[in-house]
């Protein structure tokens, strides 16, 4: 959500104009920043709204987000029936309490929780709010450890959460929401995530926790969790310090256990406390789903979850927002039953395909240099070469929106601030043939920018224009 300002009444465009041939309705007053006096008739606030609309983007030309823009009719349909329910009413909608409970389980399959363990998990509104709670349980496990050595009443420090400096944006709002001090391991040429030595070097005694992220939203890399969860050990021998991972899966949560089945990194690394992923990522869900799974009860701590009964019943409920859409829920169960394991398999599988058939012939153009290629997440960033002058990557990005591809140019976090890159996401509804499109319109493209190179621009400059969405 955007931060918005009131606008004053004064401003000369306050009135939106309506075109006649769609109105029967006479002076009908439609204010832009206020609400009107007198309604509207349902098929003029239809048009009237529609007609703004259509100056957003094509979401099939979007490569920038990684959230869902294509679901089939029959998800839609399920959606537009459930979009009435509210989620927290679980006493109202039972099926659809169910049908999240279901999602948990499977989720929770998926990510190898121990047998035995009661894996405690929810539905959010995304990663972020996951994030938010993955933290918070971190949080609160530090301070129930502070007060077992007796130190709650004289803390010995500010608690601090390790991560790399790739990091999503919802991690540093946890910390300053949270009052937690980021510990941020710097990018270096190289190495463009966290690794095991660097997580365990800035832990110590006030470390609520590291996160490790599959994969990165700067390039689509997979930090090694189980190289991350060895230097802990290490640690944790040397210096008795037990610190828990987090796996931000936001992408990869829902795309490792089909794509890598074999690469450990969920719960059957034992450090691993709890994992979050975005329904509406790669599990395919339009907007407005994210998941959160723990290890087990001990992870989840008791004081964090509410017990509300004014709904009719007991309800342990734990999220940062109380009454939530159900439609998104019931579309997740839809995809697990319409797809099963293999679908989901054959869909990411598809859009690695594409990701690594992109980012080779990108390779083969000429001024690019790969910094990953699509074979963790189908997510691939590119730079250009070090020698390549006349032109950046911002300049390639806005040429590209000119035919409407969306490719996001941005420059890396510290202390890679001078690598600017441009990243491609490749999602379920981007097509070989949209694929090949794009690289012909690239070729394009360059030869115009070799041709007619733009005005260096000043470095203060070229940072204003990062464009960068997830
Ligand atoms: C690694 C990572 N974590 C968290 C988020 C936030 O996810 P959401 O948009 O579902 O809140 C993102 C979004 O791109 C992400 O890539």
């Amino acid at each position: 959500m955007a931060l918005h300002r009131r606008v004053q009444e004064h401003e000369s465009d306050a009135e939106l104009e309506i075109n006649p041939v769609y109105v029967q309705e006479v002076s009908c007053e439609i204010p832009r920043f206020r609400i009107s006096q007198r309604g509207v008739l349902p098929r003029t606030a239809l048009q009237v709204v529609r007609d703004e609309l259509i100056l957003d983007g094509n979401a099939r030309l979007n490569l920038a987000t990684f959230v869902t823009t294509w679901m089939e009719p029959e998800a839609e349909l399920l959606m537009a029936e459930c979009s009435s329910k509210n989620m927290i009413d679980k006493d109202e909608y039972p099926q659809t309490a169910e049908l999240e409970k279901r999602c948990v389980n499977i989720l929770s399959a998926l990510w190898h929780a121990p047998s035995g363990s009661d894996a405690p998990g929810c539905s959010t509104t995304g990663s972020s709010e996951a994030c938010m709670l993955g933290g918070m349980a971190l949080l609160w496990r530090w301070r129930a450890r502070q007060g077992a050595d007796g130190r709650a009443e004289h803390p010995a420090g500010r608690p601090n959460l390790v991560m790399g400096t790739n990091v999503q944006v919802c991690w540093e709002k946890f910390c300053r929401y949270w009052g937690v001090e980021p510990r941020y391991v710097p990018m270096e040429r190289g190495r463009l995530h966290l690794r095991g030595p660097q997580a365990a070097g800035q832990c110590d005694e006030n470390t609520i926790g590291v996160v490790a992220i599959m994969g990165s939203t700067m390039d689509g890399s997979y930090e090694p969790v189980l190289e991350i969860s060895h230097a802990l050990d290490e640690l944790q021998a040397a210096r008795g310090l037990d610190v828990p991972i987090h796996v931000d899966g936001a992408s990869g949560g829902f795309v490792a256990p089909f794509l890598q089945p074999d690469l450990v990194w969920d719960f059957r690394v034992p450090r691993v406390a709890s994992i979050n992923t975005s329904g509406h990522k790669y599990g395919l869900v339009y907007p407005g789903v994210g998941w959160i799974v723990w290890r087990d009860s001990a992870a989840l701590p008791d004081d964090l979850v509410f017990n509300v009964n004014y709904l009719g019943g007991q309800m342990p409920t734990f999220s940062l927002n109380f009454s939530r859409p159900g439609a998104q829920v019931a579309a997740q169960y839809y995809n697990f039953l319409r797809l099963g394991f293999e679908g989901y398999r054959a869909v990411h599988q598809a859009c690695q395909d594409i990701a690594m058939h992109l980012s080779s012939s990108i390779a083969k153009l000429g001024p690019f240099e790969l910094l990953t290629d699509g074979s963790e997440l189908p997510v691939f960033a590119f730079k250009l070469h070090d020698d390549v002058t006349g032109y950046s990557v911002f300049d390639l990005s806005e040429r590209l929106r000119m035919r409407g591809w969306q490719v996001p140019a941005y420059t890396f976090p510290a202390a890679l601030e001078d690598t600017a890159v441009l990243r491609i996401v490749i999602r379920n509804g981007f097509s070989m043939d949209l694929a090949n499109l794009l690289l012909d319109d690239l070729r394009l493209h360059l030869r115009v920018l070799e041709h007619h190179p733009q005005a260096q621009l000043p470095p203060e400059f070229q940072a204003k224009r990062v464009s960068f969405s997830h």
